[in-house]
């Protein structure tokens, strides 16, 4: 009865925010994050929105050996059955369907009385149940439902078949009194309660997602839905990592529960998603920013160094975030740096590791002290591109001329295989002209969507992370290439963009 399940939707509500797109390949490796990171469900998708999302849903069902794997369906036999298809191969799948109760939803969204919603409710989770043995049901804008008829929605879920109930905040509008309220009503009220989980999915538009869940959990809830950092529609949704180590540390508040994460993977996880995305997390942001740990006044550190509970409620330890950073630097061998790399959660085929190796070996000429952030970042640039060298452009070399009274001009070489091809370009400034040439040696013309360059650490010599984002008729494409020098990392991450726009095009 205590233990709380963890219901990730990163890789769907975290995934309809802006700039949280990911592409198949980047789901699957974040859903195999997640499984590490020990969470009971992950809702892997949208099945029906798109062949993109249908194809990303069944590839993470039939790679995933843990964790439920579930897809998202309107309460209409098109969408059950998309979903149903996609999950199909799932050790333990879960067809995860939902209509909105309130009445502003059902005047003016769906244009259906109540009589019609219970109808639907009731259609949706037979018919899902018929083609899948686990089903949960969502009363989308539930907080703003009116109680009697939310009672009755779920009731009327449970009875067609529903084993969760889902209490959504859908528009964060409910404060944590409220919620444990509504929580507790149905706890107490809805007919069959007890043969059901009865679950949460807060927002965050009010900054109160978080605690509306735990409200939830102490009222009875014993499902938490949420995602990695946050992310989720507008304002994003409940963190799990807060959930997680909110009940964690304050087990003395919250009673004996527990959730099965691993606590010690949440920091990976985390670092996974803003590396896969591009979005950074922000330094205060709690139990994974890189502040979170920090303490940078005087009689805070005096405290730590005698004893690290005076101001330290957890220990960076119990969620992943390594104390010591190891430094490595030019005399290190290619065992150390793969050791390391494991550490850090990478195990790189022979080839790639190689290509690190030698880029680890440049680095090290220009920089003294290589940090974990540095060999992080390395690798990234590297995990991304495609298995078979020969079929990529490679920079061979670049030449770059800038300047207040001049225009850029940049002359590029890349190599495929064993073509050499050598263009020159004019830009108003070195990266246009260095994309204007690339573009002219692929001979496909894309739009650059974004464009970000970081320092990986501190100090002159830090390496630049530069973060791409173009797009064609087809799709959009990222690419992250580092380096000491701002315009060759911007031409690496470009290559990699472009590599994955060719790739999609054949
Ligand atoms: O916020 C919401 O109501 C949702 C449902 C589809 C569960 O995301
Ligand atoms: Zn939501």
């Amino acid at each position: 009865m205590n233990a709380i399940q963890i219901f990730d939707t990163t890789l769907r509500d975290g995934e309809q925010a802006p700039g949280y797109a990911m592409n198949i390949d980047e789901k699957l490796r974040m859903a195999l994050q997640l499984e590490s990171l020990g969470v009971d469900v992950m809702e892997a998708g949208f099945a029906v929105a798109s062949p993109g999302d249908f194809a990303s849903v069944k590839a993470i069902a039939g790679a995933i050996k843990t964790s439920s794997v579930c897809s998202l369906s309107r309460a209409t036999e098109k969408d059950i059955d998309a979903s149903a298809a996609a999950i199909k191969d799932a050790v333990r799948p879960r067809i995860h369907t939902f209509i909105a109760t309130s009445d502003i939803h059902l005047k003016y969204k769906l244009r259906i009385s109540r009589a019609d919603c219970l109808k639907r409710i009731r259609r949706a989770v037979a018919y899902a149940r018929n083609l899948c043995g686990e089903v949960e049901f969502s009363a989308e804008d539930a907080s703003r439902t009116d109680i009697d008829f939310l009672c009755k929605a779920l009731e009327t879920a449970i009875a067609a078949g529903a084993a969760v109930v889902n209490i959504p905040d859908t528009v964060g509008y409910s404060t944590p009194d409220e919620f444990g309220a509504i929580v507790s009503a149905v706890m107490n009220r809805v007919k069959g309660i007890e043969n059901a989980v009865v679950s949460t999915h807060c927002h965050d538009d009010l900054g109160l997602a978080v605690a509306n869940s735990l409200a939830g959990v102490r009222a009875g809830a014993r499902q938490v839905e949420c995602t990695v950092c946050g992310i989720g529609e507008r304002a994003g949704n409940a963190a799990l990592e807060e959930i997680a180590m909110g009940l964690k540390t304050r087990r003395d508040a919250y009673g004996a529960i527990a959730t099965r994460i691993k606590t010690e993977e949440i920091a990976r996880t985390a670092h996974l998603l803003s590396t896969i995305t591009g979005v950074r997390i922000a330094p205060g942001k709690a139990i994974v920013g890189t502040n979170a740990f920090a303490h940078e006044s005087g009689i805070h550190q005096h405290g730590v160094l005698s004893n690290a509970e005076t101001y330290e409620i957890m220990t960076p330890e119990s969620v992943g975030m390594k104390k010591t950073e190891l430094v490595l630097g030019k005399h290190s061998g290619q065992h150390a740096l793969e050791n390391r790399l494991k550490d850090l959660g990478y195990e790189l085929d022979a080839d790639r590791a190689a290509e690190v190796f030698a880029a680890f070996k440049a680095l090290a000429d220009r920089k003294k002290k290589i940090t974990d952030r540095d060999l992080v970042a390395l690798a990234e640039s590297r995990v991304s591109s495609k298995k078979d060298a020969t079929r990529e452009w490679r920079l061979d070399s670049f030449v770059v001329n800038s300047g207040n009274h001049m225009s850029a001009t940049a002359q590029i070489t890349l190599v495929k295989g064993r073509r050499t091809v050598q263009e020159a370009a004019i830009g108003t400034g070195p990266i246009y002209a260095a994309f204007r040439a690339v573009e002219k040696i692929i001979r496909h013309r894309f739009v650059l969507e974004d464009y970000r360059i970081e320092a990986v650490t501190e100090r002159r010599d830090a390496l630049g992370e530069v973060l791409v984002k173009i797009s064609d008729a087809k799709g959009s494409y990222r690419g992250r290439g580092v380096s000491t020098d701002v315009i060759e990392g911007s031409i690496l991450a470009l290559l990699v963009a472009v590599n994955r726009m060719l790739e999609a095009k054949q």
